[in-house]
C-alpha cells in the first residue's frame, strides 16, 4: 500500500500566519504538524509516501524530510499547482501509485488514541473498495457528513451541509483500493471549484464499495483550523507528553520501533538534535531501548 500526505492548500483561514509559510508546517508543540499524520503512515506500514505540497511550498517539505532514507522510507514530492480540491491528490500522484492500494491522509490531521490503530489494520485489509471513518462531532456544518438510513447504514455524504442530518464527520484519512484513479478521473469540479473527495466517497457508496466506521468515544481527532484550536491541539499533545514522558509522533523512534531504521541511524538523528528537547527524547529511548536488548 501506497500513503499520500496532502499538505497544499491556501491557508488563508490562518492569515496572517501562512502568509510566508505552509500550514502544515506550523508548530504543533514540538513538532512541525506533518509529523503527525506522517506518523500514523509509517504506524500503517506504509513505505513509500507521496507528499504533496504548493509550488512555493514543496521544498520546505524535502528540506525538513528529505529522501526518507532517515526514516527508512521513500518519499516522494509531488507539485499541486492549485487547490482544485482533495481528490485531485490521486490524479497528480498517480505515477507513483500505479495499481496499489492507497492511504491518503491530510497534513492538517491530527489523531491521538488506539482506536486509530483499528482504523488502521482495517483500512490496510481492504482488497476491494474504500474504507472511511465517522468521528462524532459538535460543528457537523464545517465537515463532509454521513448521513445514514433507518437501518444505520451509510446512504450519502454530504460535503459541509447547512442542515446536517447527523452529526458524523469524515475524518482526513482515507483508505482506497486501486481502482480510485480511475474513480477520481470520473469527478467533475463542485460549484466551489474542486474535485471533492466526498464526492469520491459516494461513487464508492453508490457502488456498495464503502466501509464506514462510526466512532463516538475513546478518540482525539484534533481540529487545526483556526489560531484557537491550533493552540488548544498544542496544549493537548503537550499535556500528554508531559504526563507520560512519551513523545506522540516522534518519526525516529516510530521507524526504529517498526523495523524501518537501525539503533546506529537512530543514534545519528538523536544526536543530530540533541539540543532540542526532541533530540534529548530520542537520546532518552535509546538508552532504554539499549537497556531492553
Ligand atoms: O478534515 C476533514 C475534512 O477535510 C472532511 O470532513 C471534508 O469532507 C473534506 O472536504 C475536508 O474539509 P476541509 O474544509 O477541512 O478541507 P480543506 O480545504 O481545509 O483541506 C484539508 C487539507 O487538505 C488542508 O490541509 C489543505 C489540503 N488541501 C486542500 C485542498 C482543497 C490541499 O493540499 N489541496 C487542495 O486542493
Amino acid at each position: 500500500m501506497k500513503g499520500i500526505v496532502l499538505a497544499g492548500g491556501s491557508g488563508t483561514r490562518l492569515y496572517p500566519i501562512t502568509l510566508t509559510t505552509s500550514k502544515q508546517l506550523l508548530p504543533l508543540y514540538d513538532k512541525p504538524m506533518i509529523y503527525y499524520p506522517l506518523s500514523i503512515l509509517f504506524e500503517a506500514d506504509i513505505r513509500e509516501i507521496v507528499i504533496i505540497s504548493t509550488p512555493k511550498h514543496i521544498d520546505l517539505y524535502k528540506e525538513l524530510l528529505g529522501t526518507g532514507e532517515d526514516f527508512g522510507v521513500k518519499f516522494y514530492y509531488v507539485i499541486q499547482q492549485e487547490p482544485r480540491g482533495i481528490a485531485e491528490a490521486f490524479l497528480i500522484s498517480e505515477d507513483y501509485i500505479k495499481e496499489e492500494n492507497v492511504a491518503l491522509i491530510l497534513g492538517d490531521n491530527v489523531f491521538y488514541g488506539d482506536i486509530i490503530y483499528d482504523i488502521i489494520e482495517k483500512g490496510k485489509k481492504i482488497k476491494e473498495g474504500a474504507l472511511i471513518s465517522a468521528y462524532y462531532v459538535k460543528d457537523p456544518q464545517r465537515y463532509g457528513i454521513v448521513e445514514f438510513d433507518k437501518e444505520g447504514k451509510p446512504s450519502k455524504i454530504v460535503e459541509k451541509p447547512k442542515n446536517p442530518k447527523s452529526n458524523y464527520a469524515v475524518m482526513g484519512l482515507y483508505f482506497y483500493d486501486k481502482n480510485v484513479i480511475y474513480y477520481a478521473k470520473e469527478l467533475k469540479p463542485s460549484q466551489r471549484g474542486e474535485l471533492e473527495i466526498t464526492d469520491l466517497n459516494n461513487i464508492y457508496l453508490e457502488e456498495g464499495k464503502l466501509n464506514v466506521i462510526k466512532i463516538d468515544k475513546g478518540l482525539a481527532w484534533l481540529d487545526t483550523g483556526t489560531p484557537s484550536s491550533l493552540l488548544e491541539a498544542a496544549n493537548f499533545i503537550e499535556t500528554i507528553q508531559n504526563r507520560q514522558g512519551l513523545m506522540i509522533a516522534a518519526l525516529e523512534e516510530i521507524a526504529y520501533l517498526k523495523g524501518f531504521i537501525t539503533l546506529e541511524k537512530l543514534k545519528e538523528r538523536a544526536k543530530y538534535f540533541e539540543n532540542s528537547e526532541y533530540g534529548k527524547y530520542l537520546l532518552r529511548r535509546i538508552k532504554e531501548f539499549e537497556n531492553e536488548i
